[in-house]
């Protein structure tokens, strides 16, 4: 056979798929295609109302058929460089339920080429070869911006360090809209570690957005960061810091209660020192509004008693099951399919 000729083999060869019929355009007029997801600073009351509308319809589509296959062909990285069950799951879930395909780096980057000293720059450049979209958790903050600048694929920031935590921000505000049907008007009380807990940061930020009335209650060594209580106050939110959650409890709409995070803690003693601080109890419980709702981001590590758990009011796994249903809705609208 001369060069260039081809073989009658390769000339017999039928072709695999008509690409053509394949190709779908993708629906870029939400914004939100071909963006990466790195901070609550990217979303207002809009494009957040889009986004609850597409994890109604995610949820409704879920409960009467499990899934469907609007994300074949897709795949998505799951990158945790920290400990996750619920964000990392979700995101696999979300994937998994809309047909999509998963690279899961969840049970450790001890078990990927990170062990042998790979920087994260040649991580993300590498998978990002393989993948559509990189959901990325890392210790330290500002990693998810500094993925996403090299990569060319959309960056979902699952938590940078004590920075942000964007989708567990939006899946937050989600419930509550969804068990006390608004967020104008509500007086909403963050409970517990407010100076480590990026959820905190993250639903602040937001809820900054609305016409609420905010209660933060923690230790003084846990109080919510002076940057976002000046973000907060400029936006002219009705704000109040006490120590003590018997000032609120009364009068909260919203309780949401976070871990103390131990693993960002320099002095062992210092931990120790606050982690019991609080703990909601059924007696507490008690002097609570009828139709109060108790969240919390978790892991919990003793801040609920699980004797709160059958209480109608304790939404936390509700809230749990929400994050699936609001990562399948971001993957859908970076992907172009929502
Ligand atoms: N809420 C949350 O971020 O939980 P995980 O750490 O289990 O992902």
């Amino acid at each position: 056979m001369k060069e260039g000729e081809k073989s009658d083999m390769l000339k017999d060869r039928p072709r695999l798929f008509d690409l053509d019929d394949l190709e779908q355009k993708p629906t870029t007029g939400n914004g939100f295609y071909g963006k990466d997801i790195l901070s609550v600073k990217q979303f207002d009351p809009d494009s957040l109302a889009y986004i609850f509308d597409v994890a109604e319809e995610m949820r409704e589509m879920v409960r009467r058929v499990g899934g469907a296959d609007l994300l074949k062909g897709h795949v998505l990285t799951c990158l945790f460089y920290e400990p996750s069950t619920r964000t990392s799951s979700s995101f696999i879930a979300a994937m998994a339920r809309l047909g999509g395909g998963i690279i899961p780096i969840t049970q450790g980057v001890q078990f990927s080429s990170v062990s042998k000293g790979e920087s994260l720059p040649d991580t993300i450049r590498t998978l990002e070869q393989y993948s559509d979209v990189i959901v990325l958790r890392h210790p330290d903050e500002g990693s998810a911006k500094m993925a996403a600048d090299y990569a060319a694929i959309p960056v979902m920031n699952a938590g940078d360090g004590t920075g942000e935590h964007p989708t567990q921000a939006l899946l937050d505000l989600f419930t509550i809209q969804d068990e006390l049907d608004r967020i104008d008007g509500l007086h909403i009380a963050m409970v517990g570690d407010l100076r480590f807990g990026r959820t905190v940061h993250s639903l602040t930020r937001l809820l900054a957005q609305y016409n609420v009335k905010l209660s933060f209650v923690s230790p003084e060594i846990l109080r919510l960061p002076l940057v976002i209580m000046n973000d907060v106050r400029d936006a002219g939110l009705d704000v109040r810091e006490t120590h003590s959650v018997a000032d609120i409890i009364e009068t909260a709409d919203v309780l949401y209660v976070t871990r103390v995070q131990k693993e960002r803690f320099s002095e062992l003693s210092q931990y120790d020192a606050v982690k019991d601080y609080y703990t909601i109890t059924p007696e507490l419980m008690e002097r609570a509004q009828d139709n109060m709702v108790v969240m919390h981001p978790l892991p919990r590590v003793g801040e609920i008693a699980y004797s709160v758990d059958g209480d109608p009011r304790a939404a936390y796994f509700r809230q749990v099951q929400n994050g699936m249903y609001i990562r399948m809705a971001l993957l859908a609208a970076v992907l172009g399919k929502a």
